[in-house]
């Protein structure tokens, strides 16, 4: 009974859905554990280019079941919305091929509120915002913790749901009015719209956590959807530049709630290079043309907000330490192809602080955004690689920098995405 966990291990967008997208056959069902619509996970099919924020992206192959978490948070009208832009696109949804879990909690309209106009107030009040994607997963993380939330379960119990609402917004409006100088929320409009959605969400709710250890007992294959990534971690990445969940490995098991001893795999997703997209320090960033060739090749604009992710080197510091984290057993690297024609390629193998040397990921930011990049040089290569299906096809120098990267991470790379499509990938028997 194999199951596979997919983990981010920079800043996410390293191509997580890609690699289990190209994993997806060999499986049964596939479960996303934690994050929301804050995630933007691209699968490109022929001219078809499909975007999943919340629906796990195994959804496109047929015969498997997939699964939102309990680990996830869920906008009902985000989801519905998604749920019909596929349907159009002929991707059949029903509560035989997606299961929603009853203990995910809801994102409700006061947590996009609380979000935007907490980076708003930041911002005018001089401080850094985190640069979240404004979808309200914070302040939903926040009530989930605080036991303020409100859970899919919830749903189906208005009376109660109504009178959680109202004493959340009684709650919230003061901060709303006299803090962030918005407008007051109106409880009752704002139940009657979420619970609006109750209808439709129904056949998709399920208790998820027996679903999927009665699979697992009946010997069928899983794979664990991760969203962003492992410096993104709320526990373990660049705090407080982070998200809200844990993207690390371990969040599979409580997001999920699976045992850890029923991971069989770790799989970390790196890009070849890294990207970042919001505040927070970036040892290896890139301000000039090179940063800017990695973003046009790389076509690095956010999936969900379409922001510029902002590029740089590979920094081994910081996915060796992902790597570690999260137990990481082996490495789909990606986007080697966007290196193609960088004449020197360079991979931060240590940091300088304050004059010191560290191979060490600091837990202070601020240690992190001083940190001077020790850089490495290898030789790139001219060739396009995009219809390479072999490794050994692979220019030399191209196949000497993706050992050179499993050395340097200490963990074998068994897949290499050589371009946006499908099948542009590269298994390393
Ligand atoms: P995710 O959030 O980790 O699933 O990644 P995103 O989908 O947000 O961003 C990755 C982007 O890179 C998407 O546009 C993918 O289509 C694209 N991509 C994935 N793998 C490769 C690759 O090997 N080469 C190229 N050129 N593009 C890739
Ligand atoms: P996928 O799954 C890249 C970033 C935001 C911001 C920080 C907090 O596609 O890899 P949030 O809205 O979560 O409170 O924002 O996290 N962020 C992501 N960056 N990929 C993602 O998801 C991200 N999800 C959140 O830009 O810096
Ligand atoms: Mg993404």
């Amino acid at each position: 009974m194999p199951a596979t966990v997919i983990v981010g291990v920079q800043w996410g967008d390293e191509g997580k859905a890609k690699v289990l997208d190209a994993l997806a056959a060999e499986t049964d069902i596939v479960v996303r554990y934690q994050g929301g619509s804050n995630a933007g996970h691209t699968v490109v099919v022929g001219t078809e280019r499909y975007a999943f924020h919340l629906v796990p992206s195994g959804i496109l192959h047929d015969q498997k079941v997939c699964v939102i978490a309990n680990g996830c948070v869920v906008e009902p009208e985000a989801l519905m919305r998604e749920i019909d832009a596929l349907a159009v696109r002929c991707v059949k949804i029903s509560g035989d091929n997606l299961l929603l879990s009853d203990r995910a909690h809801l994102v409700m309209p006061y947590h996009r509120i609380v979000d935007q106009l907490g980076e708003k107030l930041k911002e005018s009040s001089g401080q850094t915002k985190i640069g979240t994607t404004g979808r309200g997963i914070g302040p939903c993380y926040v009530d989930k913790v605080a036991r303020s939330g409100l859970r899919v379960i919830d749903l189906l119990r208005p009376d109660y749901f109504i009178e959680r609402v109202k004493s959340r917004v009684a709650e919230l409006n003061p901060l709303i009015v006299n803090v962030y100088q918005g407008d007051a929320l109106d409880a009752n409009k704002i139940a009657d719209e979420v619970l609006a959605f109750a209808p439709r969400l129904k056949p998709f709710i399920a208790d998820t956590a027996a679903y999927i250890n009665d699979a697992l007992a009946n010997g069928k294959r899983l794979l664990l959807e991760g969203a962003q990534g492992s410096l993104l971690d709320v526990d373990h990445g660049t705090y407080p530049y982070v998200t809200s969940s844990n993207a690390t490995a371990g969040g599979s098991c409580t997001g999920s709630g699976i045992s850890p001893r029923k991971i069989t795999l770790a799989l970390g997703v790196v890009k070849a290079y890294t990207t970042r997209v919001g505040s927070g320090p970036f040892p290896t960033e890139l301000s000039d043309s090179v940063g800017e060739g990695l973003q046009n090749r790389g076509a690095e604009f956010g999936t969900t907000t379409g922001r510029k992710r902002r590029c740089g080197w590979f920094d081994a510091v910081g996915v060796r330490y992902a790597v570690d984290v999260s137990g990481i057993d082996a490495l789909a690297l990606t986007k080697l192809d966007v290196l193609t024609s960088e004449k020197e390629i360079k991979v931060c193998t240590a940091y300088e602080i304050n004059g010191v040397k560290t191979t060490r990921f600091p837990a202070d930011p601020e240690r992190i955004a001083n940190a001077k990049p020790i850089y490495e040089s290898h030789p790139g290569w001219s060739e396009p690689i995009d219809d390479v299906r072999s490794f050994d096809k692979l220019p030399a120098n191209a196949q000497s920098y993706v050992r050179w990267l499993e050395k340097l991470s200490g963990t074998k790379i068994r897949y290499v995405g050589v371009g946006r499509a499908r099948d542009a990938m590269i298994e390393i028997k």
